[in-house]
């Protein structure tokens, strides 16, 4: 990428600075990382988990083995959040090391657009993921041992996506290998799923399909990549401003979470709870996480997530909605990505020019953005709301994504019975 800098192997080619810099431990050599900002991001969780407890605990008849997996769950995310928020600053004096930074260009034009910052600290995130949740494994108290073999496919591929992330955030790879490199991470999963590969016809469509319920058999398989390939490069596409890459992470997550003790709630039947706990599972951590990360990611960014870490959560969100067979309510609550991926399509398929960035124009006199005729959600917000700072676009897509949510769980609540 064009602001990127890769590691050199030849040392006539590696800039002074940064020469004089090898010879010493990496603790040493780069300026420290500005202190998480925990501002706005722990009140807004603090309500969030005080609802969720509510809904597990006080609200409704959850059986005591459940409530207690999600209760150790909850307290190992919270773990992972500690841990994530504490090795950030580390890593970031690492990737700064490795010449892996970005410069902001939203900041373009400002002392701050000059400053190297770190790249591709999703990797800190899914470490810390994927250690939480492989040791999980030993705390679910459920008699069915068959979650097992799906969890660890789901994670398989949660991890060989954060390797292929990573490898894209180091080599930059052409767009087109992209756009296929969460197929190769879906395989795992789409080996190892032993689950249905039926669809129940929606009530309204049943009489011209002639059936209520409707085996795909090997396309219901084609659908679980494409939509692996789909959220993860949804979420990379909808970015490109501090703190919009984990900040529609986190909403999604928590709408996840609830849409998850919801069902559980509403439900009698043991397999179909334990679906959506499965999904909490690997759903808590992934919120936890992303806020740690959110964090420091948040404007003014000290750090940057990189592919690897959009890549790591479309594919974690995209795995607990294969398994947790609710993939039609994951695209409801994806509806932003949607729009933003219908209205890239001609510059994505280069119908017409596509540049490496598709980001808003900067004027570093006034500090406000303005919207280009790019087509991407963050231009047209820009175009329709009329200009304003980084910050303040982040947050208005961000309530946007959260509206998205809402309108989400309002169309199942009426389509309730009519639609299925
Ligand atoms: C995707 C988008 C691209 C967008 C980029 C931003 C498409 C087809 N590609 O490309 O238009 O510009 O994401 O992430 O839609 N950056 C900032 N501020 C931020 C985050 C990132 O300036 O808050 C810049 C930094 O220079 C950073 C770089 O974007 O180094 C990361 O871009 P990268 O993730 O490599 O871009 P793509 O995912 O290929
Ligand atoms: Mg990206």
């Amino acid at each position: 990428m064009a602001t990127r800098r890769k590691p050199s192997s030849k040392p006539s080619e590696i800039p002074p600075e940064v020469r004089s810099e090898e010879a010493r431990p990496p603790h040493t050599d780069a300026p420290s990382l500005a202190p998480p900002k925990f501002g706005i991001i722990i009140p807004v969780a603090a309500a969030f988990f005080l609802s969720f407890f509510y809904l597990v605990f006080v609200k409704y008849r959850i059986e005591p083995d459940l409530r207690r997996s999600i209760a150790i769950n909850a307290a190992m995310s919270f773990g992972a959040f500690v841990l994530a928020v504490r090795m950030i600053p580390v890593a970031a004096r690492y990737v700064l090391r490795r010449n892996l930074y970005g410069f902001d260009i939203n900041k373009k034009g400002t002392p701050q657009g000059t400053i190297k910052v770190p790249e591709s600290l999703g990797i800190v995130i899914g470490i810390v993921y994927l250690v939480i949740a492989i040791l999980f494994q030993h705390f679910n108290f459920t008699s069915d041992s068959n979650w097992l073999v799906e969890y660890n496919a789901a994670l398989a591929s949660i991890c060989f996506m954060i390797l292929l992330g990573f490898v894209d955030d180091v080599l930059d790879v052409p767009w087109r290998a992209k756009l296929v490199l969460p197929s190769f991470a879906a395989l795992p999963l789409l080996m190892a799923y032993a689950g249905h590969t039926t669809i129940i016809i929606p009530k309204p469509l049943i009489q011209y399909v002639g059936a209520a319920v409707l085996d795909l058999g090997w396309i219901y398989k084609l659908y679980m990549g494409m939509l692996a390939v789909f959220c993860t490069n949804s979420i990379n596409i909808h970015a490109g401003l501090n703190g919009l890459e984990a900040g529609q992470t986190v909403v999604i997550s928590a709408a996840v979470l609830i849409h998850n003790v919801m069902q559980i709630g509403a439900s009698t039947d043991p397999e179909y709870q334990q679906a959506h706990a499965f999904s909490i599972y690997l759903v808590l951590p992934l919120l936890t996480t992303s806020l740690a990360l959110l964090s420091y990611n948040w404007y003014p960014s000290s750090v940057f997530v990189g592919d690897t870490y959009t890549y790591f959560a479309g594919m974690a969100l995209a795995v607990v909605g294969i398994l947790g067979h609710y993939s039609e309510t994951l695209l409801l609550f994806f509806l932003p990505q949607v729009l933003n991926f219908l209205y890239s399509c001609p510059q994505l398929f280069k119908i017409i020019p596509c540049p490496r960035h598709r980001l808003p124009r900067f004027d570093p006199q006034t500090g406000l953005l303005t919207g280009t005729k790019d087509g991407t959600l963050v231009n047209l917000f820009l175009r329709l709301f009329g200009r304003c700072t980084e910050q303040m676009l982040c947050i208005r897509l961000l309530i946007f994504q959260a509206l998205s949510c809402l309108l989400c769980f309002w169309l199942r609540h009426v389509l309730a019975g009519w639609y299925k």
